[in-house]
């Protein structure tokens, strides 16, 4: 039988008899994005559609938005000229919104700001994608026909929708096919969805909804499913991961659990799975060797609220559990960051940093950071500067703040001028590039194992690919000495989250090397390969 929910905007899009359509899908944002896009393009495919090479010669076009910032919004908004020509000249175009930038509260106003969009879809209703464009025939995978047979339901004042029925079966949605991953290498988990903070500034929980764990059994059973593919890395995605599992039901097995939320809104936590335990868990999938089938295994993004002693002592413990951690400070004033409703002080950040320096010694750290944040005054912009400068953060993801539709933050005066804030964007990004480069210095002349990526393009195509501006002297081949006849420019990354360039063979891609540190600049280092495999 055909599920019908064929979206009315969009039912006369595969008349029967035609042949399937093929799409492309443009991601933006972050790796949960990333993620969602993976699925969507899984439901296309199970579906009978094909890939196009580019959105100019796709019969269907997907953007998977990001809200984050306006600049992430206007990108999409300034492409709907360019997409109302490709509709004109080729009818069948269809064109789908989905992601963060879809928002029940807003939906009204979707069609006005974005006129060349046919179908709108909010994070939560992506798994309804094949479905609503009536993609999905009786031959389809099962898991495929039933995504989306439950309505929509409403937790704490906000809707939440199909996500949930494919997220509890993402197994069996992986195993039929149903999410296409981008790399053969490394694989994203989600294992948790939504938000339940208040940062004053951040669109997230109104875009993606409250959060809602993932059953910690289907989460293991994924990672199996992930581990027996050949995975080597394994990023398990929440906007707050380190509040996982809260939501979910007391369990026997999961006594021993008894974690007291150290700061902010007080949880009862007890007997409810956690991060730590399925870092242990996940850890504990072993090879034939003996040792973590899954090699390298990390989570993004941690809120110094919720990072509990057992997670720090999970990460100390699992050979698996990379060194390398992300915890966004986003401000050094503490007024700032009441004002931003972050729920910790610098000084909690800071006890938290130590106590994690000292479980996993040498752990690289990274941070996001907001300047000019209302009524964020040079003393304390400073005081930022300063913690940059007593952390030494490994990297820093910096922005100049955005005001966004329908935050608290609204309520409060947007008083740093743009001038102002793109001078202190420049000045944090400018010391802590010279930072950066201390920290990588400190790797040179040492051997690290390196995970081979892939082959890098003669000429860079984007700055924001490695995180950071080109260093010419990375990219100099005959930097690379006597690597041999046939080798070519590679890239990875060391557990601690270092980009490394390299010159090898190109078999070399998707297997773990050892590498000497022979140059190192402020966002990548480069290294030569000592040993084939690690
Ligand atoms: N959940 C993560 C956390 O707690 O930090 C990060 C999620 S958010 C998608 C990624 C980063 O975007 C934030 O850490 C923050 O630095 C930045 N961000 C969010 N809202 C912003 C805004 N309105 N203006 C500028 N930057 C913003
Ligand atoms: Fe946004 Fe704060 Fe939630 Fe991160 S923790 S997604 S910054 S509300
Ligand atoms: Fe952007 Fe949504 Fe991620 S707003 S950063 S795509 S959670």
């Amino acid at each position: 039988m055909t599920v019908r929910l064929v979206d009315p905007s969009v039912a006369e899009f595969r008349p029967e008899g035609h042949a399937m359509p093929s799409f492309f899908v443009w991601t933006l944002g972050c790796q949960m994005n990333q993620s969602d896009s993976e699925e969507m393009a899984g439901q296309l495919l199970s579906a009978g559609c094909a890939r196009a090479s580019a959105m100019e010669v796709a019969d269907l076009i997907v953007i998977n938005t990001c809200a984050v910032r306006e600049h992430a919004e206007a990108k999409v908004i300034g492409r709907q000229g360019q997409l109302a020509e490709l509709k004109r000249a080729r009818p069948g175009l269809r064109v789908v919104l989905a992601g963060c930038g879809v928002r029940e509260s807003e939906r009204a106003g979707l069609r006005k700001r974005f006129p060349a969009v046919d179908l709108f879809l909010r994070p939560d209703e992506e798994p309804e994608l094949a479905l609503r464009l009536g993609l999905v025939s009786a031959q389809a995978p099962i898991g495929l026909r039933t995504a989306a047979t439950a309505a929509t339901t409403v937790v704490s004042g906000r809707p939440v929708s199909a996500a949930d029925h494919l997220a509890p079966n993402r197994a069996t949605a992986l195993a039929e096919g149903r999410v296409a991953r981008s790399s053969t290498l490394s694989a994203w988990l989600p294992i948790v969805y939504g938000c339940d903070k208040t940062c004053t500034y951040c669109i997230v929980p109104f875009a993606r909804g409250p959060e809602r764990s993932r059953p910690f059994d289907d989460i293991v059973a994924e990672a199996r499913v992930i581990a027996t593919a050949g995975y080597q890395e394994l990023t398990l995605l929440g906007q707050n991961v380190n509040s996982y599992g809260h939501d979910l039901p007391a369990e026997k097995r999961f006594g021993h659990i008894d974690t007291e939320r150290s700061s902010g809104r007080k949880l009862d936590l007890h007997g409810r799975p956690d991060l730590a335990e399925l870092l242990r868990s996940i850890d504990g999938i072993h090879g034939a060797d003996g040792r973590p089938a899954i090699p390298r295994l990390r989570f993004i993004t941690s809120h110094p609220w919720d990072l509990s002693d057992r997670l720090i002592e999970s990460m100390a413990e699992c050979p698996s559990v990379c060194e390398h951690l992300h915890l966004p400070i986003q401000s050094g004033d503490d007024e700032i960051l009441q004002r931003m409703g972050r729920q910790y002080t610098v000084e909690h950040y800071r006890e938290r940093l130590s106590r994690i320096r000292e479980a996993v010694p040498g752990i690289a750290v990274s941070t996001d950071v907001i300047v000019g944040f209302c009524g964020e005054s040079d003393a304390q912009f400073e005081a930022t500067l300063r913690i940059l400068e007593e952390v030494r953060f490994d990297t820093v993801f910096a922005a100049a703040y955005s005001p966004r539709p329908g935050t608290p933050a609204l309520r409060m005066a947007d008083d740093v001028s743009p001038a102002v804030k793109r001078r202190r964007l420049n000045e944090l990004l400018a010391r802590q590039e010279s930072i950066g480069l201390e920290l990588n210095r400190d790797w040179l002349g040492r051997e690290a194992e390196v995970l081979v990526e892939r082959i890098t393009p003669p000429r860079r195509r984007s700055v924001e690919e490695d995180g950071g501006p080109e260093d010419p002297a990375l990219r100099v081949p005959s930097l690379y000495g006597s690597a041999g006849e046939g080798s070519v420019a590679l890239a990875g990354r060391t557990r601690h989250n270092k980009l490394v360039h390299l010159a090898g063979d190109p078999s070399l891609v998707g297997r773990p090397v050892t590498v000497r540190v022979e140059y190192a600049g402020p966002f990548a280092l480069r290294g030569r390969v000592v040993a084939p495999t690690a």
